[in-house]
């Protein structure tokens, strides 16, 4: 039994194949915790959750029972003497904003409900169980829920909450965070995944100092800045050892991550929505449910709570027929011919990528509209008949008559001030009356709380959708949100925009794949700025940056590969138009560890850069199930010099191993070993040498040429028996 209720000890025990999460009530209703690590068996922990007393500085409960601010608390709540981050603060209709929660009831059940309106982690009922906490504060009135969801296959808990106002008044949620988790004293770091435009999920990993450190957006999306993830790693931890916890948000709005080292060394850690700009009124009798953070506990290191995290977002988080099924092999032409295009420019490009073996024909930006740059027509979702004469259709018709399919560019949440619907709609806008609007790529935000903005737009792109065969949409948002404001809400509801907009953001997904099922949908916000697993729920795979630069990708794609999938990174092999000039191998490879693709003008590729095109693509193929559905080892991080990777397929019968020489140096690391292979299988790599998995792992596999910047090369094993 995943979850068991310890009746005596009045203990929760919620256990996954490794792992176990415990936590109590005590005698006046609190909710304590009281572990979560390696496995234990079901048993009374409560002695764990005892922590050193303190002064009349951090206050009791009035039975003297809790000490509020030192207690591991399940779910924290404010203004009731726990000092530290707190998950909850509802302010009652009164004004005051102190908020307690004591147990009520719980109810234990198989499988998964899901969360209304949501994306969010599903599963079967033999393939999870899910416990419902229920806690009530006596004086606001709230019902708070809490969800729990242990994986039978996985070692990962997916938690949210849910607030019920129960009073005969409104209350005001100001924050309403998906969950507090509190990890004993130890010697945490925190890793996390930061960066910019062309710089999306550089990883960090960094002591944690006494006090508050906080990862988060609040630019209405989760964000090229900081993704809604974040481990805590013991110091020692490594690739492969050590203890390691996971906190990752289901959610592609303005998130926090905060994480709080009291005086004792003692961490908690709360993630959820963003309290800055939010605010969520509930009228009597109504509820508000928060994302769900999915969190990993890994003592093998950081290596395998990523792999845990991608074997359940793949399985468990994408949907639909993609999610497992070979996506085509993409050309897009917005790097190789930006806005500068006719229909017989991207056939041409198509014929050739057909000759080379690629399978689908992606028009990007500049199709609609008077779009000939980016300062007009976003919005305008009519075909530009002076560039595509006879339309979409046309040019899909001559693209399947050779035999591929056909994917198409939207922005569907913006507008550009000189577009037709822009002079028709200004009120559609987010926008705060009397003040300026800021601009961004010379567009506005578009407002998607609102149901007949989505109304249009989904009008739009279904008519586009049926009109002509459209296999693939690349979905794209290239701006922040500004003056997060609606001119159809009341004054008391405007702080609910920011989600609100998050909300009709998947509501008009969800319809728009409800109309097109066998739709399959990228991901992308200019790269890689929405790249987070709600999105994963709706497109299953996520253009990962605009920077396609190889060298620049390495550590871009480690970064992402900490809890996303190698299938849902979208790479291409592309026209180094910002930076260097890379070997075509060394791109091909790179791109490999991703959904691969093109994204240049392929009818200028030399003679040689074909025949290179048709190998890679070729490779593509051999290694797709490998890559796709294998277990990744990152062996060496890209640390300037050099980085390499493995993939390992599920029965370990064969290996691919990549490698880049970052920067060539007369003592450029020869020697480069597998990982996650079976030690007694005795594997052959392609020139015929054959070695035990165990020499392969610990011995390596020796390089002798000395080789140069931006090199890259791949070892492929396969097993010949034990
Ligand atoms: C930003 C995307 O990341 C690019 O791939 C491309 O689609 C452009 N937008 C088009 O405007």
């Amino acid at each position: 039994m995943p979850i068991q209720y310890l009746e005596e000890s009045k203990t929760f025990y919620l256990s996954t194949p490794n792992t176990a999460y415990v936590f109590h009530v005590t005698e006046n209703g609190y909710l304590i915790h009281d572990y979560y690590g390696a496995w234990v068996p079901p048993c009374d922990l409560r002695a764990y959750s005892a922590r050193t007393g303190k002064a009349s500085f951090a206050p009791s409960t009035a039975d003297l029972l809790v000490q509020t601010d030192t207690a591991p608390m399940e779910y924290s709540t404010n203004g009731v003497g726990d000092y530290r981050v707190s998950a909850l603060q509802i302010r009652e209709y009164r004004g005051n904003a102190s908020t307690d929660i004591r147990y009520q009831s719980h109810r234990i059940y198989d499988g998964k409900r899901e969360i209304p309106h949501q994306p969010a982690t599903y599963a079967a009922e033999d393939e999870a169980q899910t416990l419902e906490i229920v806690a009530t504060d006596k004086v606001t009135g709230a019902r708070v829920t809490l969800f729990y969801t242990v994986f039978t296959n996985y070692d990962a808990l997916a938690r949210h909450a849910r607030v019920e106002n129960t009073a005969a008044h409104p209350m005001d949620l100001e924050r309403v965070y998906s969950s507090c988790c509190e990890i004993p004293f130890g010697d945490w770091q925190i890793c996390h995944l930061y960066g910019d435009w062309t710089k999306e999920r550089t990883f960090e990993r960094k002591d944690l100092p006494f006090g508050i450190t906080s990862m988060e957006s609040k630019r209405g999306a989760s964000s090229h800045y900081h993704n809604p993830f974040v481990a805590i790693a013991d110091k020692n931890a490594t690739e492969d050892t050590g203890a390691v916890y996971g906190f990752n948000l289901v959610y592609s709005g303005n998130f926090s991550a905060q994480t709080e080292k009291n005086s004792d060394g003692d961490l908690r850690v709360i993630m959820g929505i963003n309290p800055t700009d939010f605010g969520w009124k509930l009228e009597s009798g109504e509820f508000f449910d928060t994302p769900e953070v999915v969190s990993v506990y890994s003592d093998g290191g950081l290596g395998e709570m990523s792999r845990t995290y991608h074997k359940l977002y793949r399985n468990n988080l994408c949907r639909g027929p993609w999610k497992n099924a070979k996506r085509p092999l993409l050309v897009n032409n917005w790097k190789g011919t930006y806005f500068n295009f006719d229909q017989d420019k991207i056939y041409n490009i198509a014929l050739v990528a057909h000759e080379v073996g690629l399978e689908m024909l992606v028009l990007d930006d500049g199709w609609f509209g008077a779009r000939n740059n980016d300062k007009a027509g976003l919005g305008d979702w009519v075909v530009n008949e002076k560039k595509l004469k006879g339309g979409i259709k046309a040019l899909s018709d001559r693209i399947h008559d050779l035999g591929m399919k056909f994917g198409l560019w939207f922005e569907p949440e913006m507008v550009n001030p000189d577009s037709d619907l822009y002079r028709a709609h200004p009120d559609w806008c987010l926008q705060v009356e009397g003040r300026e609007m800021s601009i961004g790529r010379t567009q506005y935000v578009l407002d998607l709380s609102r149901k007949d903005v989505r109304d249009y737009l989904f009008d739009a792109m279904d008519k586009i959708l049926r009109e002509a065969r459209i296999e693939y949409v690349k979905w794209d948002f290239n701006r922040n949100i500004t003056e997060p404001a609606s001119a159809l809400l009341p004054a008391e509801r405007q702080k609910e925009i920011s989600h609100r907009y998050v909300l009709g953001l998947y509501d008009l997904l969800e319809r728009l794949l409800k109309a097109h099922p066998d739709l399959l949908l990228e991901g992308c916000s200019g790269g890689g700025g929405r790249f987070d697993p709600a999105m994963l729920y709706y497109s299953p795979q996520i253009w990962t940056s605009d920077n396609t630069d190889a060298i620049d990708r390495l550590s871009i794609q480690y970064g992402t590969s900490m809890c996303y999938p190698t299938s849902s990174v979208g790479s291409h092999v592309a026209t180094c138009h910002s930076t260097r000039i890379t070997p075509m191998e060394t791109r091909a490879n790179v791109a490999l560890a991703g959904t691969f693709g093109y994204e240049l003008d392929i009818t200028k590729m030399t003679e040689e850069e074909r025949e290179s095109t048709k190998a890679h693509v070729a490779e593509y193929h051999k290694y797709y199930d490998l890559i796709h559905f294998g277990d990744l080892y990152r062996v060496v991080p890209p640390d300037g010099k050099e980085c390499a990777w493995v993939y390992v397929s599920p029965d370990k019968s064969e290996a691919l191993l990549t490698f880049v020489c970052i920067r060539g140096r007369k003592t450029t690391r020869r020697t480069v070993k597998f990982r996650g292979l079976d030690p007694d299988k005795y594997y052959a790599d392609e020139s015929g040498t054959v070695q035990s998995g165990r020499v392969w792992m610990n011995a390596g596999v020796n390089r002798t040429a000395v080789m140069r910047d931006s090199e890259s090369f791949k070892v492929y094993l396969k097993e010949i028996g034990k």
